[in-house]
């Protein structure tokens, strides 16, 4: 996209630092196979959330070997990261015609998260999006004067090639990816929020995150994503996506909360069913997994209460519900599905508003 490949840029800096803050999100209907660059084969939708984040802070200096290449040190948590290093390079290396600074500067990168380390819990939305924007911070030091809307924009716009989903972690609260016909500006190049009305009922939607299982995934989210290509369900799944985005349009302008749920789980199950259904085939669900499932849905026949589920690429349950009930669903959270998390570990979350810069002592 040549919109954000930068002219010269007009000022120098010598050193200093950035910092920002940024949230993971959940999928409401799900990004599932994609093409080069970074290009997703299906238009999706999250709600931001708020209290899993990602800090960020990037101090830049001369580099003292003066070249061509990259230099940069990761710290998480206080401590020197090796793990890191190859996809923040494979990042840096993605994104260099549109921030061609990133050879310019030596980079110490200090980052965190506020939700436990391995929880199964993506950190690869809030972090690359923490590192985009702190991309763009420094980038909007080296040019007179830079509009805020193209700030995010572009932030989004790096975020994407870091990771797919982290394209929707800038801003909140209800964020699109991918070019819908009925969702005006939506694109497949950065995630915009959602222009059209959406009623009361949801906000302040809450998200509890049951953490099934804390160990590594047995597949990435990018080898996932590639076995979509030459998946037998692939074409009818990226249809069904624009379908249910359509569907979703109205339930969100009606506050139409059952229909929220019949979209948001069945769009979860198509997710692990495409997973199940690929070649090689594999099963992200835990036992644990179905076992809370099957107690929402028998808590939601019993009571009526609107209380619903999504899953990400892993074991990992999110329990999605309005404010209105959020005091009896939360009890029942509590009594009857907390069991089933590993070492009774969850995290409460809710729709958030996106990133926040954070202030840094260069
Ligand atoms: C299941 O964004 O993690 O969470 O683009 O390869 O980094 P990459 O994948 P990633 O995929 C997330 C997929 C998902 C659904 C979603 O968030 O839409």
């Amino acid at each position: 996209m040549k919109e954000f490949i930068p002219s010269a840029y007009s000022k120098q800096v010598e050193s200093g630092a950035v910092g920002w803050q940024s949230p993971s999100n959940i999928a409401l209907v799900k990004y599932w196979g994609k093409r080069d660059p970074q290009l997703p084969e299906n238009p999706s939708i999250s709600f931001t959330l708020d209290a899993c984040r990602t800090k960020t802070i990037m101090h830049y200096s001369p580099k003292i070997y003066p070249g061509n290449s990259l230099s940069f040190d990761v710290y998480f948590e206080g401590e020197k990261n090796e793990a890191f290093k190859p996809k923040i390079a494979k990042f840096f290396e993605r994104i260099e015609q549109y921030c061609p600074f990133v050879r310019d500067f030596h980079f110490k990168i200090e980052t965190e998260n506020t939700f436990p380390h391995s929880s199964g819990i993506a950190s690869s939305a809030s972090g690359m999006s923490a590192l985009a924007l702190c991309l763009m911070s420094i980038e909007s030091e080296l040019v007179d004067s830079m509009q805020d809307d193209f700030f995010k924009k572009k932030a989004s716009f790096l975020a994407r090639l870091g990771s797919g989903s982290a394209c929707r972690s800038i801003e909140g609260d209800l964020i699109v990816w991918g070019e819908h016909d009925n969702i005006k500006g939506s694109n497949d190049f950065y995630g915009i929020q959602y222009p059209d009305e959406v009623h009361p009922n949801f906000k302040n939607y809450h998200d509890t995150i049951l953490l099934i299982d804390k160990g590594e995934k047995q597949v990435s989210s990018t080898v996932g994503h590639n076995l979509m290509h030459g998946h037998p369900f692939a074409k009818n799944r990226f249809l069904q996506a624009h379908e249910n985005l359509s569907k979703l349009q109205a339930v969100l302008k009606e506050g139409d909360i059952e229909g929220f749920i019949k979209i948001m789980e069945s769009e979860a199950l198509t997710l692990h069913g495409m997973m199940m259904t690929s070649s090689p085939y594999f099963i992200l669900m835990k036992p644990n997994t179905l076992k809370v499932i099957n107690k929402i849905w028998n808590f939601r026949n019993e009571t009526g209460l609107p209380v619903g589920f999504t899953l990400d690429a892993g074991a990992n349950v999110h329990i999605l519900y309005p404010e209105n009930d959020s005091v009896r669903i939360f009890q029942f959270i509590k009594d009857q599905l907390v069991e089933y998390c590993q070492n009774g570990h969850y995290i409460c979350d809710r729709i958030g508003k996106g990133a926040s810069q954070l202030k840094v002592k260069s």
